[in-house]
Parts: structure tokens; sequence; C-alpha cells
């Protein structure tokens, strides 16, 4: 028996979905042009927000872009992916928290070609408390990345599964945002929050932010319920949507555990190949984008 998705989840209307999501770009900042700095978010837990941002950093490494992955979760999931925990002297935690040195002194390198990590660790769920009475509080990390941006083509920020002032702190400072949705019921019920909250960062701190896409994780292409929440994702995001799904893949779960992106662990495994995919896909929207705004200069 086929399983029907019988109502869209409350909230959901496709054109308003279109209208949030479309709309002019205005980039004020020509310092920030060349690098692309790309926030993962979805305030689910457990949609593969960090499995996309640490495969998808070293896949846009692996084309030999110069590419720093950015830990804004406290539970520290990406850093522990690459790193021993206890080689972690200073963290996002304390750039955020305006400890000395800034991004300079927490950025490392890791064992992949082109690929930087700025690492997080629990402490950073004390943020939210510490910059609780400071006006600047959501344009810590935009402020922190401007002295190093130029030095990379692709950052990618991996947030915490909350629209709080990390996830706020990611999107001021981007400009992309890249959801990812598990194909699974109820879904998309999760992103009408994160869609409210980027329309309101674009009304005012942050109005060059885009949806560079939305991208469809853990696709089970045996269960009609995954194919019916794709029929479903495509109809509300229609062309956002990238091509590439990442379907369910097990060295994708496993590969954190290696310390290894999915590249370094199963290089032929399919999940490889969606995130090889997903990373080309990227690339070209970025670049459209990049033209597209050339000529708005232009005109
Ligand atoms: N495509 C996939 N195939 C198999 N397991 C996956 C896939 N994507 C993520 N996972 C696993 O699902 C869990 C949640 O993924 P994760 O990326 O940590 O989500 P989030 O960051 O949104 O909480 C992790 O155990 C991860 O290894
Ligand atoms: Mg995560």
């Amino acid at each position: 028996m086929v399983y029907q998705l019988r109502h869209m989840p409350c909230g959901w209307r496709a054109g308003s979905v279109k209208r949030r999501i479309c709309g002019s770009i205005h980039w004020t900042e020509r310092a920030n042009r060349l690098t692309c700095i790309l926030a993962v978010a979805n305030q689910k837990g457990g949609v593969g927000k960090t499995t996309t941002s640490l495969n998808l950093a070293a896949a846009l490494a692996l084309r030999k872009h110069r590419t720093l992955l950015i830990d804004l979760d406290p539970q520290a999931n990406a850093t522990i992916a690459l790193l021993n925990p206890a080689d972690i002297q200073t963290s996002m935690f304390d750039v955020l928290n305006g400890g000395d040195g800034g991004m300079a002194k927490v950025i490392v390198p890791t064992k992949e070609p082109n690929l930087s990590l700025a690492p997080a660790r629990l402490a950073l769920a004390k943020l939210e408390q510490n910059l609780a009475a400071q006006f600047d509080a959501p344009f810590k990390l935009k402020d922190a990345l401007a002295p190093v941006a130029k030095d990379f083509d692709y950052i990618v920020l991996d947030t915490p599964p909350a629209l709080g002032i990390l996830t706020v702190n990611a999107l001021v400072a981007a400009t992309h945002l890249l959801v990812p949705i598990q194909a699974a019921y109820f879904a998309i019920e999760g992103t009408d929050d994160l869609l409210d909250t980027y329309a309101r960062i674009r009304a005012r701190p942050n109005p060059a932010l885009k949806v560079l896409g939305v991208v469809i994780t853990l696709f089970d292409k045996r269960t009609n319920i995954a194919r019916d929440t794709h029929e479903q994702i495509r109809s509300v995001f229609g062309d956002t949507l990238f091509r590439t799904r990442i379907s369910k893949n097990v060295r994708l779960e496993e590969s954190p555990a290696y310390k290894q992106s999915i590249f370094a662990y199963a290089p032929k495994s399919p999940g490889a190949e969606e995130y090889r995919k997903l990373a080309q896909e990227v690339v070209q929207r970025v670049q459209a984008d990049r033209v597209a705004h050339h000529s708005q200069d232009a005109a």
C-alpha cells in the first residue's frame, strides 16, 4: 500500500515559502564577495546537518577550494569527527565570548587537504547566557570572520539544532543558507520556523543572505514514505531543491568514528559520490549567483 501524505504540515503554503526564499539580493560587502559563507541549518536534530557540513566542506576542499569548517554546535560532533578533543586548546567559544586572538588563534589544519577547522566544545552552550546582555550578540561571528574570510573560498558553518544565538550568529555572518531536510514524515514542519528566522534576518541584519538550496538527506529509496516526502518537498521548494539527494549510507555513519571524511574513509561509496555531486551543484549555484551580482552591479 502506498503511504499517502494527506495534508501539508500546518502553516505551509507553497506560495508563501517561495516568497520567503526568493527575492532580490543586495551585496553590501565587497570584502566578503569572493568567500561563500554557507550556514547549514535546520532546527531539527538528526537531519544530517553535521554529516553534510563535514562532507560538503571536505568535497569543496578536494575541489581545491580553500575551505574552513566552523563548528558552532556545543555537541561538537563535527570537531570530534576530525580531531582528538584532547588536542583542542581554544574553540569557537573563546572567539564568540570575546577572548584574545580571535579566529586566527582557533583555526587548525585537518588531515584532509585544503580543509581547516574551527572547533567547538561544550562550553558553547554557555554562550546564550553570556551574550544575553550584549547588544551586538548576533554580530559576534560576523565580526570575528571579517579578518580571516579572505583566506578562504568557502566557509561552512555547522549549526546546533535550535534557533538560538549560535544559529542567529551563523545566519547573520553567512552569505548563503543550505537546509538539509530528512526525507521523513513531518520533515518540512521544522523548517517553517527556520524560514521565519531567515526572513527576519534578511529584513534587518543581513539583507544579502540567500537560500542556496535545500538538500534531501537520509533518503531511503526502498520506502514509500521517503518517495512521498521527496515529492512533497519538491512541490514546496521547487528549484531551490538540489538535484542531488543524499541516501542513507552506513559508510557516512561510520566515517566520523575513524576521524575521516567520507572521501578518506570510503571514497567509492555512494555517500562519497553523492556529496561530490552536491559540492558540484553548490559551486555551480554560488558561481551563478556571482554572475547575477556582477550584472546587477553593472546595470
Ligand atoms: N546519509 C546518511 N546515511 C546514514 N547515516 C547518516 C546519514 N546522514 C547522517 N547520518 C547519521 O545520522 C545521525 C544524525 O546525523 P547528523 O549529521 O549528526 O545530524 P544533525 O547534525 O542534523 O543532528 C548521525 O549518527 C549520522 O552519522
Ligand atoms: Mg549536528
